[in-house]
């Protein structure tokens, strides 16, 4: 049975397009809901930003997204949820809104005792919600961060294969013994449109973990939850806004969603 709020769209944030990946998730998850993206990359990238700027930019993409209507609203970026989401659950007390971290635990249960990558934006490296999941696992496994500035930028571009992406990523892996990683986290939602070059230069052999599955899984919860899942019986609606109001960034953003 449908009440006034089951009907209405779960939004989705992100720096960028990366949330796409996300969102792709979610849609997989429940079709039948309507889902409205924002993607703010006129300001992208955050992860080398100011923690204050990126709250900034954050909170005026909910407030976007709220008055557009949402029932939920998903912080689709490592980066934002990182230096965000404590700050905005204090604030928006009446709507759920779910982030995203490194999918460490995944990568640890998974991973046979090598060692394991996490690809993120320097900015989700140092931040406290990181170091406290750093913590929980260090016993666990050798984990060993690596930042990927630079790398959002490519993705932004429409670059998602090629010889200057694996060139730049041959260069970010070049001081680790690619034989001993047993696991990749993907860190930043920008980072699974590039899984297929990662694979190619770490020599298929490591498994490639994101957060999407995790967050799309805990979306799901926290609707039903609060009873308000859409009605399962239709095809959801989907839109996508950008503040770089370029009709390439849409299209792109349509194009990665596939
Ligand atoms: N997709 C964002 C993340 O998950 C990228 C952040 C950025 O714009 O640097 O971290």
């Amino acid at each position: 049975m449908s009440n006034n709020e089951s009907i209405k769209p779960i939004g989705f944030f992100d720096s960028g397009v990366g949330g796409l990946s996300v969102m792709k998730k979610a849609i997989e998850y429940m079709p039948w809901e309507d889902y409205i993206y924002f993607g703010d990359s006129i300001n992208a990238p955050y992860g080398t930003k100011t923690v204050d700027e990126v709250k900034e930019l954050t909170f005026n993409a909910v407030e976007f997204l709220i008055s557009k209507g949402v029932k939920a609203i998903v912080i689709a970026c490592n980066t934002a949820t990182s230096a965000a989401i404590e700050d905005l659950r204090a604030y928006y007390k009446n709507i759920p809104i779910i982030g995203i971290e490194p999918a460490l635990k995944p990568a640890v249960e998974l991973s046979n005792n090598g060692k394991i990558i996490i690809m993120a934006t320097p900015m989700t490296l140092v931040e406290k919600k990181f170091k406290t999941l750093m913590k929980k696992y260090a016993q666990e496994a050798e984990i060993i961060p690596l930042p990927c500035a630079g790398l959002v930028e490519l993705i932004e571009s429409g670059i998602t294969e090629g010889d200057e992406l694996i060139s730049f990523l041959s260069k970010k892996f070049i001081d680790i013994d690619k034989d001993t990683i047993s696991a990749v986290v993907l860190g930043c939602t920008h980072y699974p449109f590039v899984k297929n070059a990662i694979a190619k230069v770490l020599g298929n052999k490591a498994l490639l973990i994101d957060g999407s599955e995790g967050t799309a899984k805990e979306l799901r919860r926290r609707l039903g939850k609060g009873g308000i899942l859409g009605d399962k019986g239709r095809k959801g609606e989907i839109t996508i806004y950008n503040s770089l109001q370029e009709n390439k960034v849409i299209e792109l953003s349509y194009k990665l969603l596939k």
